[in-house]
């Protein structure tokens, strides 16, 4: 017999990935760390209300979670008794929203007798740089993490796959909050992030100059931000109420340039303080255009090492949270039954 046939023999790993934490149900399947299924369904009942409407989401995910799991598992063409372990969104999010994904996950554990493993929501948007693929490269340890999303703003030093450490992180509004609360100001819909970033292709990043906030070290502030676009805004449209509708494509290019730089000289700021120059983007305001433009310069101009993760990987996904239960699977840290949902939980 070949001295690795017991490796050949080898059943696979498959992990089933859930996020639940806010305004998508989702759910992946991974096969030895690859990904083989990854399903969203988005719940568009929000936009009409100008942000996620905690209530609708949960009912929400109640009607979409065992569809997108029979799409997922039928994707991968597997059944749930081939399935390893269910990984889940532990936290932090509505707690409506995540309930609805730990009862799952907790039924399902019962019912087929696997581990179930709690994943934190902002761990695994930056662990999706390792899922295997080959339009991604890997980034090597430590690496700096600029974690942008509708819920945070932080500047991590990731060490191992379980060891981070906040260097900085936003003392208001998260860096997705300052998009979506200036595309509201213009009387965009909800979320309005991908619109300022759309409409900004357009027009002249130097427009309009908004102020940059004085806050000290590697931690970042953005309600000066909106407050300053508010108060420009009513003055404009006192003069010409069409101000907006005729400068939409200056006024988006101008926030997203000013949100760009200020996201740009704390990181500078990280490189210098700690030495690393390996920076990694996650969250869903990584998927913003001026962002990787400017993090793709300073690979060219700095010596940076830059990773950009794909687009399906940086807003919310069950692929990342189906990654981190692979990772924790191999080390055996699973979750027990008396786990809850937490609406807000430490990164470190
Ligand atoms: O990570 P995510 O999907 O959900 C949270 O965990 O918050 O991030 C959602 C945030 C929203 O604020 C949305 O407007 C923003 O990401 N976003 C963008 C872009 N795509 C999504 N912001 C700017 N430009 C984009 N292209
Ligand atoms: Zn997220």
């Amino acid at each position: 017999m070949p001295e690795n046939s017991k490796y050949k023999n080898k059943k696979p790993i498959y992990i089933l990935g859930i996020e639940s934490s806010c305004d998508d149900t989702a759910a992946a399947v991974l096969k030895d760390g690859k990904i083989i299924s990854n399903k969203v369904a988005n719940q568009v009942i929000h936009e009409q209300y100008g942000g996620v409407v905690p209530e609708l989401a949960s009912r929400a995910h109640q009607q979409n979670i065992v569809p997108v799991v029979d799409l997922a598992l039928r994707e991968a063409g597997i059944k749930p008794k081939d399935l390893s372990a269910i990984a889940f969104t532990e936290g932090p999010g509505l707690l409506g929203s995540l309930l609805v994904g730990v009862s799952f996950a907790k039924s399902l554990s019962l019912a087929l007798d696997i581990p179930m493993i709690g994943v934190h929501h902002m761990k695994a948007h930056v662990l999706a740089h390792f899922i295997e693929d080959n339009e991604m490269k890997l980034p090597e340890f430590p690496f700096l993490a600029l974690t942008i999303s509708g819920g945070h703003t932080q500047i991590v030093q990731v060490n191992n796959y379980f060891d981070f450490k906040i260097l900085g992180e936003t003392r208001d509004d998260a860096v997705g909050e300052a998009f979506d609360k200036s595309a509201k100001i213009m009387g965009l819909p909800y979320p309005g992030g991908p619109l300022i970033d759309k409409y900004a292709r357009e027009g002249n990043p130097k427009a309009y100059k908004f102020p940059k906030p004085k806050v000290p070290g590697m931690d970042f502030s953005f309600s000066g931000l909106k407050t300053s676009i508010l108060y420009f805004l009513q003055k404009q449209t006192k003069e010409n109420p069409d101000f907006i509708n005729e400068n939409l494509a200056d006024l988006s290019a101008s926030i997203q340039y000013t949100i760009v730089n200020i996201l740009m000289d704390k990181l500078k700021l990280a490189v210098e303080t700690t030495g690393i120059n390996r920076i990694a983007i996650a969250g869903g305001v990584s998927a913003n255009s001026g962002i990787r433009k400017a993090l793709i310069e300073a690979e060219k101009n700095k010596n940076w090492k830059v990773y950009i993760p794909k687009f399906e990987y940086t807003t919310d996904n069950a692929a990342m949270i189906a990654i981190v239960g692979y990772l924790k699977y191999r080390e055996k840290m699973f979750s027990d039954l008396n786990l809850v949902p937490k609406a807000r939980m430490s990164l470190t």
